[in-house]
């Protein structure tokens, strides 16, 4: 049996107990572990859902409007009206970032379609959407750590033609990352019709002899929020920045290959398919823009 030594049950040990955290879920604030959801949802049954998943730092969202307008863009492509207003959607996230507080977090955001009475394909008529939001403590980025960079391989894509879909079915990136992970790599590049499109939850640039290159927004690829950071701090501060196609076999010959998301902020891939990518190590190019990057967040903190 387990014996208590008197140090594990005082009044201090007690007090570092995490609390547990309050989470929204269809309008109601509660704990975590009160947090219940139907077995007959149809995100739970067929992953018809949406998210989103917002950095906050200093207590401010990083771009919570870009996050919005993605999810309407999402909700409208999958026939989905969206739950709560513009104005709703930003109260509860600051009532739940007052709720749990902490230094950087994120925001998780999922709407699904909701649960019917039976498991049917069809949607019915009557169905309300089940609405989740928590708030997730991010690790803060060790930046020597993110410098060392990250191993990839490059893998087919065989998603379907609707990436640009914030979706919560995920199950081909989770076999994607599956098959990396097997592979002993942080993560994998896909590739489709010979052309980059992502990485399993994050966009890809290029850089070759200066110029910064990434895919252009399609139905192949998320339009990432983060990208769309990268490509402004970019060009505001004269690099010149390409929205082009990317061959696979650039991912061989360019000097630098970057991930970008809004938790791995910009991660700069330094072996592919266990060769060195450029000179094996994070780029000039990468800690010019890693560092616009970090401004951009420290004014937000600031700000
Ligand atoms: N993923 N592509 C995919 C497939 C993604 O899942 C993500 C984000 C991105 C980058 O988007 P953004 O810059 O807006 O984070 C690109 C989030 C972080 C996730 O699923 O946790």
């Amino acid at each position: 049996m387990v014996q208590l030594t008197p140090e594990s049950s005082t009044p201090e040990s007690a007090a570092a107990v995490e609390p547990e955290p309050i989470v929204y879920l269809n309008g109601e604030f509660l704990a975590l572990s009160q947090a219940k959801v139907s077995v007959l949802d149809r995100g739970f049954l067929f992953g018809d859902g949406v998210y989103e998943v917002i950095p906050v730092y200093g207590g401010k969202p990083l771009r919570p409007d870009e996050h919005l307008d993605r999810l309407q863009r999402s909700m409208n492509r999958i026939s989905m009206a969206e739950p709560l207003t513009r104005q709703e959607w930003k109260a509860v996230f600051q009532d739940l970032l007052d709720k749990n507080p902490g230094a950087d977090r994120s925001i998780y955001l999922q709407v699904t379609r909701g649960a019917a009475p039976l498991r049917d394909l069809s949607i019915d008529d009557d169905i309300r959407p089940t609405v989740f939001i928590m708030v997730n403590a991010i690790k803060s980025i060790d930046y020597a750590k993110l410098e060392a960079g990250i191993e990839a391989i490059i893998v087919e894509d065989f998603r379907w033609k609707a990436c640009d879909i914030k979706s919560v079915s995920l199950i081909a990136n989770v076999m994607v990352r599956l098959h990396a992970n097997q592979s002993s790599v942080v993560d994998a590049i896909m590739v489709r019709d010979g052309l980059v499109t992502e990485a399993t939850a994050s966009n890809v640039f290029v850089v070759h002899k200066g110029v910064i290159s990434t895919p252009p927004n399609s139905q192949y690829l998320l339009p990432g929020i983060t990208r769309d950071l990268v490509i402004e701090l970019a060009r505001s501060n004269g690099f010149e920045l390409l929205e082009r196609d990317i061959q696979g076999d650039e991912l061989e010959t360019a000097d630098e290959v970057w991930l970008t998301s809004s938790t791995r902020e910009i991660a700069p891939v330094v072996r592919i398919n266990q060769q060195p990518v450029g000179d094996g190590v994070a780029g000039d190019c990468w800690k010019k823009i890693i560092a616009l990057y970090k401004e951009y967040k420290q004014a937000l903190r600031h700000g």
